[in-house]
C-alpha cells in the first residue's frame, strides 16, 4: 500500500532534562528549550526530530511517521480501517503541539503511540550543530528505532498491517539458551526505520534509536565526546552485517541507548527479497557492563 514515507520524529518522556540537553548536544543535535518541561531536538531543517518531555517514564512514548501530503494520509487511514486498525483523528491542540497540518494516532501492542502526520513544519533558520563536522543523514527520515516486544508473531502482523515491510531478521544465540531474535522493517530506501525483538517484560519499550551522520569522523568524534563525559558505552565500535552500519551505542540519561552510525545501506525496497542472518555484528559492538 502507498503509505508512510519516513520516520519523522520521536517523543521521549525523561526525568532529567538538563542531562538530556547536554547529552543531545554531545551527539550533535541542536537543542531548543521550548519550556521548563520540554526540549526539542533538531537534526535538519525540520522544526524538531525529537521531543524530550519532562516525566517519570524515561522511555519512548510516541513514534511519528510522515506522509507526503494530507490526501495520501487520508487514503492510508481508510486503508488501515479496512485492515481492522482504526486510527483516531487528533485534536487541534495535539496538531498544534506537533506543528503538523494533519495527524492521526494508533496505539500498538507494545505500549507505543504511533502518530501519522502530514505537513510537518520546517524551520526558516538553518540547522546548526556545535559539534558535527558533517551533517545528519535524514533524507530517509530521522534514523531507526528498535523496540521491545513480548509477542513476535503478533508484532509482525500488526506492523505489516501498518504498512511496514520486513527487510531481514537476525537470530543469534548470544549465550547458552539466550537468543536475540530481531526483525527489521523498512518504509523507504533506508535499510530499516523500525525493528523489534522479544525482550524480558521489565525491558523498556525502546532498546535504542539510531542517528546517522555523513562522515566516519563524526562517529569517532561523538565517541570521544561521550567517553570524555563518561556516558556509559553500551556497545563499542562495530559493524552490523545486515544494514552494514558502522556504529557505537551510548546510554542516554533515560537509560535508553542511542546508536551513532555511518555508512548504513540503502536498499532497492520495491524489489527486496527478505534475508536472514545469524550474527548481530560482523565485528566489534562488544557489550560493556558497569
Ligand atoms: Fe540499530
Amino acid at each position: 500500500m502507498k503509505g508512510i514515507s519516513t520516520l519523522s520524529y520521536l517523543v521521549i518522556e525523561a526525568s532529567d532534562l538538563p542531562a538530556w540537553q547536554a547529552f543531545a548536544e554531545r551527539l550533535g543535535f541542536q537543542v531548543i528549550q521550548t519550556s521548563s518541561a520540554e526540549l526539542q531536538l533538531r537534526m535538519d531543517d525540520q522544526s524538531y526530530r525529537m521531543i524530550i518531555s519532562q516525566g517519570a517514564l524515561d522511555d519512548l512514548k510516541t513514534i511519528g511517521w510522515a506522509f507526503p501530503n494530507t490526501d495520501a494520509l487520508a487514503a492510508y487511514v481508510t486503508e488501515l480501517a479496512h485492515k481492522g486498525i482504526m486510527a483516531i483523528k487528533a485534536s487541534a491542540e495535539l496538531k498544534e503541539q506537533r506543528q503538523v497540518d494533519e495527524l492521526y494516532t494508533v496505539n500498538d501492542l507494545n505500549g507505543i503511540q504511533h502518530e501519522f502526520v502530514a505537513g510537518v513544519k520546517k524551520c526558516n533558520d538553518t540547522f546548526s550543530s556545535t559539534q558535527l563536522q558533517s551533517e545528519f543523514l535524514t533524507d530517509e527520515g530521522l534514523g531507526h528505532v528498535l523496540i521491545s516486544t513480548q509477542d513476535k508473531d503478533a508484532s509482525v502482523d500488526f506492523y505489516q498491517r501498518l504498512g511496514l515491510s520486513i527487510t531481514d531478521t537476525i537470530a543469534e544465540e548470544i549465550a547458552p539458551g539466550i537468543v536475540i531474535d530481531a526483525t527489521f522493517m523498512h518504509v523507504n530506501e533506508r535499510h530499516h526505520s523500525f525493528a523489534f525483538a522479544p525482550m524480558p517484560p521489565e525491558a523498556k519499550r525502546l532498546h535504542h534509536l539510531m542517528i546517522e551522520v555523513a562522515s566516519i569522523d563524526d562517529v569517532g568524534l561523538a565517541f570521544d565526546r561521550c567517553t570524555s563525559a563518561q556516558d556509559p558505552i553500551v556497545m563499542s565500535l562495530g559493524k552490523h552485517p545486515n544494514d552494514e552500519m558502522f556504529s557505537f551505542y551510548v546510554q542516554s540519561p533515560s537509560g535508553l541507548a542511542v546508536e551513532v552510525g555511518y555508512g548504513g545501506k540503502l536498499i532497492d525496497y520495491k524489489n527486496w527479497q527478505t534475508e536472514s542472518f545469524s550474527k548481530l555484528s560482523s565485528w566489534g559492538h562488544k557489550q560493556h557492563r558497569a
